[in-house]
């Protein structure tokens, strides 16, 4: 959505500050021997105390009110009350919601308690990336410019990106134009960001992988070539000069 007035600038404040404050209570509450399922409930009742409605429940009928990737899935992931959470695993939670008509995207990677897998490079990484993206949008800049510089700092610390998963538009609904904001120069895509416009800029930094594929369950994603991916999203407001980062408040770059 393009940001007209005050009172829109406002629904999505408030839209995000949810889904950022889910976030960052869901990351706080994750521990060792809780399920995704629990994890995910408590995100749920968060969402609900805050007035908003998960967008994936809403939007695709997704199986949970948040998505909790766990290791090798990438994202996606089904909450279970079978999947138990580990010592040092490497957890992605992306959460999405709608708030009196407006919607928001956030989501971050982080390792659970010691990280003896030695996760934190990966991650340290997404952060970096996604900050160093984030603050090269303006009006007038191309969508496919900020995909080479995504690209071009993964490569630069020895990672990949995913091809077929995208930063989006948002605001009216989860996914609006631009669709696709890909983590690489897409030399088709000649679309610029937009002044006033609502985007979620997401990173997908991987180890190895370079796309990702559905598995059985028709929704948990893996990558073609296995290995590890950190994603991290906020969701922002294009202007003339630095962003308004709207999803601030999940501090996943503190
Ligand atoms: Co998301
Ligand atoms: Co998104």
């Amino acid at each position: 959505m393009s940001i007209t007035n005050e009172s829109e600038l406002v629904g999505m404040k408030k839209a995000s500050e949810a889904v950022a404050l889910t976030l960052k209570e869901m990351r706080e509450f994750a521990k060792p021997g809780m399920t995704t399922k629990e994890l995910d409930n408590y995100g749920g009742r968060v969402l609900n105390d805050l007035g908003a409605k998960s967008a994936p429940r809403l939007t695709y009928g997704f199986p949970g009110w948040t998505c909790i990737s766990v290791n090798k899935e990438f994202c996606h992931g089904i909450p279970s009350d079978k999947k138990i959470l580990g010592e040092a695993d490497l957890i992605n939670i992306d959460v999405s919601a709608e708030l009196d008509g407006f919607w928001s995207d956030n989501g971050g990677s982080f390792v659970l308690g010691t990280d003896v897998n030695q996760h934190q490079k990966l991650i340290e990484a997404s952060k970096q990336i996604l900050h160093k993206a984030i603050y090269n949008i303006k009006g007038g800049v191309r969508v496919a410019d900020i995909g080479l510089l995504i690209e071009t700092e993964a490569k630069k610390r020895g990672y990949r990106v995913i091809k077929n998963l995208t930063g989006h538009g948002i605001g009216r609904s989860l996914h609006e134009e631009p669709s696709e904001i890909a983590n690489y120069r897409d030399r088709f895509n000649l679309t610029r960001f937009k002044k006033n416009s609502v985007v979620a800029i997401e990173t997908f930094i991987t180890t190895t992988s370079t796309s990702a594929e559905t598995l059985k369950d028709g929704w948990t994603m893996v990558g073609n070539k296995g290995g590890f991916m950190a994603q991290h999203e906020h969701t922002i407001v294009v202007t003339d000069g630095k962003p308004i980062i709207l999803t601030a408040m999940n501090e996943i770059w503190n």
